[in-house]
């Protein structure tokens, strides 16, 4: 089980779009967490050539995230009234928007590529593989972990046999990970991680503003086998994270849900362009993400963080410039200190009086790691190797 290998609880969560680094996996993974590289919006063959580089690096298991396609716009009337107001801000930047089309991001060939080049791990987002891709995964030796965003989605993943689930909270920067983009409220990572546990014997990843090693401890106690840690690592030298979208981290500016860049919900920083268009855009990924790269691209050139977009966790303010081992270190360091001070306190509490050896859990049901009790029925048969 690639978690039990890990000397900390932490799992760095993929992070499409530049952040993500093989040098970023290998200080994680070297520090005794999990490294993670994000093969969305990469090339198969740079997908297959980062798997490689980071191979040729550490001798540590790492993941590899790979997006699961997506329906696409579901109203092109919608769609076509957005571009038509984004193509004056595209003029002003000197770019022409990019044509909205549909892909599927090269599928078939990444699962390919996964099961040749034989991650510890392989993580899907924005959907559940089907039940076939994943057992052939897992047959070569792949651990299989989907993220998911609600009870509903977690049934799905665990029925098509997933090793591990990502719990994302709403919380979490980047996209939703939702197998369907809705309006739904989205929820919190502790009411996620309760619900999901009550349901599943399935291990579980919490994701979702895990700013500092407390956090991580509150996941912990919340069920969850690791935290997944995004933003945490974005201003570590070792991220690919650019200088304008660095400074804007670590603040107190307000992050904020948005299909104003990509037609799919992502959480970012609050910049000009996201407050200006988030009203109006559709939902219509990955169509808008296509139509929004020159412009993203252009601004990122000119250091403009009022135009591109600023990807960060509600807990971003807490984000600190160190090297990424050191903030596994210091997590590790915090979340141990943080048990310890709960544990207290829960110790100098009034004890239950009626409580003894024979009233305790075990009466009644062992204590899983989740948390919860288990019964019988709610034991899985084939306990997966994660
Ligand atoms: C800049 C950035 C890029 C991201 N890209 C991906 C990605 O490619 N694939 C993915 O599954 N999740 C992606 N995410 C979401 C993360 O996997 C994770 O859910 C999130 O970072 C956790 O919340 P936190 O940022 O508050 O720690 C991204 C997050 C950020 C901040």
């Amino acid at each position: 089980m690639v978690l039990d290998e890990l000397d900390v609880p932490i799992v760095q969560a993929p992070m499409g779009g530049g952040p993500s680094t093989v040098a970023l996996a290998v200080a994680v993974g070297e520090a005794g967490a999990l490294g993670f590289l994000a093969g969305g919006y990469l090339t198969t063959e740079a997908m297959r050539a980062e798997i490689r580089a980071l191979h040729g690096r550490t001798e540590r298991p790492f993941g590899v995230n790979v997006f699961v396609p997506d329906a696409g716009a579901s109203d092109p009337a919608a769609l076509e009234a957005y571009l038509r107001r984004l193509s004056g801000v595209a003029e002003h930047y000197g770019v022409a928007l990019g044509e909205p089309h549909h892909s599927d991001e090269d599928w078939s060939a990444k699962l390919e590529v996964l099961g040749e080049e034989r991650p510890a791990v392989a993580s899907f987002t924005f959907g559940c593989p089907p039940p076939e891709a994943i057992a052939a995964l897992r047959a070569r030796g792949i651990s299989v972990w989907v993220t998911v965003t609600g009870p509903d989605e977690a049934r799905i993943a665990a029925a098509a046999g997933a090793d591990a689930l990502v719990v994302q909270g709403v919380e979490a920067g980047g996209h939703q990970a939702s197998f369907e983009d809705s309006d739904r409220d989205g929820l919190g990572l502790l009411a996620l991680l309760r619900l999901i546990a009550a349901e599943t014997d399935v291990p579980l990843i919490g994701a979702g503003g895990v700013g500092d090693g407390a956090a991580l401890a509150a996941v912990l106690a919340a069920g969850a086998l690791a935290a997944q840690v995004g933003t945490a690592f974005m201003l570590a030298p070792e991220a690919g994270t650019h200088p304008a979208h660095r400074a804007r981290l670590g603040t107190n500016a307000p992050t904020g849900l948005t299909r104003a860049w990509s037609g799919r919900q992502a959480r970012g920083i609050v910049n000009a362009f996201q407050a200006e268009h988030s009203a109006d855009a559709p939902r219509a990924y990955p169509q808008v993400h296509h139509a929004t790269s020159p412009l993203r691209v252009a601004a990122r050139e000119r250091g403009n963080a009022e135009a591109f977009n600023l990807w960060a966790g509600q807990a971003q303010g807490l984000a600190v410039a160190r090297p990424a081992a050191e903030t596994v270190r210091l997590f590790a360091a915090e979340a141990r200190q943080a048990a310890e001070a709960a544990t207290a306190r829960l110790g100098v509490g009034h004890p239950c009086p009626n409580a003894s050896p024979q009233s305790s859990a075990r009466g009644q049901g062992e204590l899983h790691p989740s948390g919860r009790a288990r019964t019988a029925s709610s034991s899985r048969a084939d306990q997966p190797d994660s």
